[in-house]
């Protein structure tokens, strides 16, 4: 009998199959069928599908050695592009990886192009924040605020990862989903002359609004050491091994591929280099009705991963010394300024529980190690 296979369950047998101790040369297609036994799947050789995830009986027999699928390709990666490529009601109305970015992309080109939209945070028509009071509420001094051009802050950041980061002249650092470019000016005050700041993005009007921003602070400080990149986090346009701290500010839950993420991670920081984080993450799952709404996605909520799982995608992408703070506040602000997002939450949680028995800000440490080692 074949179980019910979404891209969600797929990811889950990615996950597990990446931080098994199955040998890496066993993990290929040809592989498949002593994988499915390793990994607890039905064989659907019999029925030609995977759950709602159709693959024809020919690919079946490709992947079962009898005419390998193509030479050398993972089974993993085979999967991941099969889940892509399907049709919604294949994959049971969940949306594509692609689709989730393009959701997001629309949803924060808006916010870019008109400032003070509802985005990951409270700043929004119909709650009592501004992007002044988030920050504040997340830990930004006066300071900070204070010497940023403006609009660069737009109310959408969970945490303060450059507080966490304790970054020093001379680095070189990277922000990942910079929005207006809020945290990226921080940082490039941070390290000064000699260091580098740079901010990727896969919104182009954010990317636009950020280079704009990067004008007046240029003029205003004198400082040349920022940058704005257009790309995705799952694939980050910059250079192996180039960068000393990796920041990121309520980014990575709207990946719909954070082991990706994580990789890209590890491969572009310097042996030693450190991450420094602010994410939203999960205490336990949402209800369907929160997890399936393009609100919570967009809110940063909806995408959200478990905590424990996350712990898991950092190690697996080799990184160490990992660090998890679950902070509460963050949500407990939300639902006090009476937060539309969190009100539409509140309304699908079960009796007698409220947003922050489940969601929380998190801020993440880690670093890459000196010498180079493999995860699995
Ligand atoms: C909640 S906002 C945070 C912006 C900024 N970090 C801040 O605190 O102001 C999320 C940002 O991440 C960007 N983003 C979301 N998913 C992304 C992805 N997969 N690749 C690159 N950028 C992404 C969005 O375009 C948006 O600008």
């Amino acid at each position: 009998m074949n179980k019910p296979l979404t891209p969600g369950h797929i990811q889950s047998y990615v996950d597990r199959l990446e931080e098994s101790a199955v040998r890496p040369e066993c993990r290929s297609c040809d592989c498949f069928q002593g994988l499915l036994t390793q990994l607890d799947l039905d064989c659907p050789e019999a029925a030609g599908t995977v759950g709602p995830l159709k693959v024809s009986r020919e690919e079946m027999h490709g992947c079962l050695g009898c005419n390998p699928c193509p030479p050398g390709e993972l089974f993993t990666e085979y999967l991941r592009r099969k889940s892509e490529s399907a049709a919604p009601e294949e994959r049971g109305g969940e949306k594509s990886g692609e689709e989730v970015r393009e959701t997001v992309r629309e949803e924060y080109g808006k916010i870019a192009r008109e400032s003070g939209s509802c985005g990951c945070s409270s700043s929004c028509c119909g709650s009592a924040a501004t992007p002044q009071s988030v920050a504040s509420a997340v830990g930004y001094g006066e300071t900070d605020l204070a010497e940023l051009p403006e609009g660069a802050n737009m109310g959408l950041s969970c945490g303060n990862p450059t507080a966490l980061a304790s970054l020093e002249p001379g680095e070189v650092v990277l922000d990942l989903g910079s929005g207006g470019g809020f945290d990226v000016f921080i940082a490039a005050r941070k390290v000064g002359p000699t260091g580098r700041a740079i901010g990727v993005d896969m919104t182009a009007d954010m990317v636009a609004k950020a280079r704009r921003n990067a004008e007046s602070f240029r003029e205003s400080t004198g400082l040349d050491n920022v940058e704005f990149r257009l790309g995705e986090i799952e694939h980050i346009p910059v250079a192996d091994s180039s960068v000393d701290v990796v920041l990121s500010n309520c980014v990575i839950n709207l990946s719909p591929d954070k082991p990706q993420v994580w990789r890209e991670i590890a491969r572009i920081l310097k042996p030693g280099g450190r991450v420094a984080v602010s994410d939203l993450a999960l205490l336990r799952p949402l209800p369907d009705a929160v997890r399936e709404s393009a609100t919570a996605l967009v809110g940063c909520v909806g995408g959200a991963a478990l905590v424990d799982e996350t712990r898991e995608t950092i190690r697996a992408a080799g990184l160490t010394e990992i660090s998890l703070e679950p902070k509460s506040g963050y949500i407990e602000s939300m639902t006090e300024w009476s937060d539309p997002l969190y009100r539409e939450i509140a309304a699908n949680l079960a009796p007698g529980t409220k947003p922050s028995d489940y969601v929380t800000s998190l801020n993440i440490s880690a670093s890459k190690p000196e010498t180079e080692r493999s995860a699995s």
